[in-house]
């Protein structure tokens, strides 16, 4: 495979004449899927548009994005490290991006740029497709930081009996439990803190745990944010454990497959927040017209 040159991580609108253009930036960005997603649902749903790459320098996010729209850009999808200096760029924020505190997905309209976060609707989307039961199921969320925040949100309003969060620094899952309490209580769901320790013990984690998902950044590193101890006491054949990286079979799904449970990485979630933010870029109408499960299953055979 060839890699892109620079001049392809920087993706110029005025260079598209008459057509839409969007980007992912992140830094770095060569090895991204988002272009080949995005054009696959331009295909199954007719639509003439370019999708490209931009790689501003890590201080240089504000700077690019800003020139990226004035150049004619219509939307960009935003990934690591740059989705809080999109929440900031953003004139206007959705409800659900304010919560998430980072955008993934960027759109101008009218001189103004809105900033949207479809990640935790895409892993919920992607659960929920592979017939994972989230309503009345007791969640453990491993990780405090960005990713686990993304997701708190659409997990907690799809009512689930209980959300227990569980991070290395303790300190930031209690402020994630503050921090989403109020929409937990509203919602009737359970929603406490434990530590990593506290999962090697059945009487801490009180009954058997449905779901576990794991939104560290451990498994970049080729670690598991839990040890065995933990393991054996969370996973049983009847559990799913769901790892948010994808492109590899973790550490983390190891654990789980070694008992027996169901395992599957972040691919889905990938494809299903592209497909929403396809859909905010191109109008919900074609929600029907393109078929992210087929996209995802093309991609798992590339
Ligand atoms: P992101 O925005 O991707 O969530 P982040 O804000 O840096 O990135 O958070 C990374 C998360 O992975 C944190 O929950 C971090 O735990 P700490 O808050 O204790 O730092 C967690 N993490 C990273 N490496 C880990 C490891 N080796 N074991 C356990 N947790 C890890």
């Amino acid at each position: 495979m060839s890699h892109p040159t620079s001049t392809e991580l920087h993706t110029d609108p005025s260079q598209f004449p008459g057509v839409d253009v969007y980007v992912v930036a992140g830094n770095p960005i060569s090895h991204s899927k988002s272009p080949a997603i995005h054009q696959r649902f331009a295909q199954q749903s007719n639509q003439v548009m370019h999708y490209g790459h931009l790689q501003p320098a890590l201080d240089e996010f504000k700077a690019a994005a800003q020139s990226f729209f004035a150049a004619g850009g219509k939307g960009m999808n935003v990934t690591v490290p740059f989705k809080l200096d999109a929440q900031a760029l953003a004139d206007v924020l959705t409800p659900r991006a304010q919560l998430a505190g980072a955008v993934n997905t960027l759109r101008i309209e009218g001189g103004k740029i809105f900033g949207d976060n479809t990640d935790g609707a895409g892993m919920v989307r992607d659960l929920l497709a592979q017939g994972i039961q989230i309503k009345g199921a007791r969640i453990l969320l491993l990780g405090a930081g960005g990713a686990s925040r993304g997701v708190l949100g659409p997990l907690l309003e799809q009512s689930p009996k209980e959300l227990i969060i569980a991070n290395r620094s303790n300190a930031k899952a209690d402020e994630l439990v503050q921090l989403f309490s109020g929409l937990a209580t509203s919602l009737n769901v359970v929603l406490r803190a434990v530590t990593l320790s506290e999962l090697e013990d059945s009487s801490k984690t009180n009954a058997a745990v449905d779901l576990v998902i794991n939104a560290t950044a451990a498994g970049l590193s080729n670690e598991s944010p839990i040890n065995d101890a933990a393991a054996s006491n969370l996973f049983t054949p009847q559990s799913f454990a769901y790892d948010m990286v994808y492109g590899k079979v973790t550490a983390f799904m190891q654990q789980a497959l070694h008992r027996g449970a169901r395992v599957s990485d972040g691919l889905g979630m990938l494809v299903e927040q592209a497909a929403d933010a396809f859909l905010i870029w191109r109008g919900a109408k074609l929600a029907d017209a393109i078929d992210s499960r087929a996209v995802l299953a093309e991609l798992r055979t590339s």
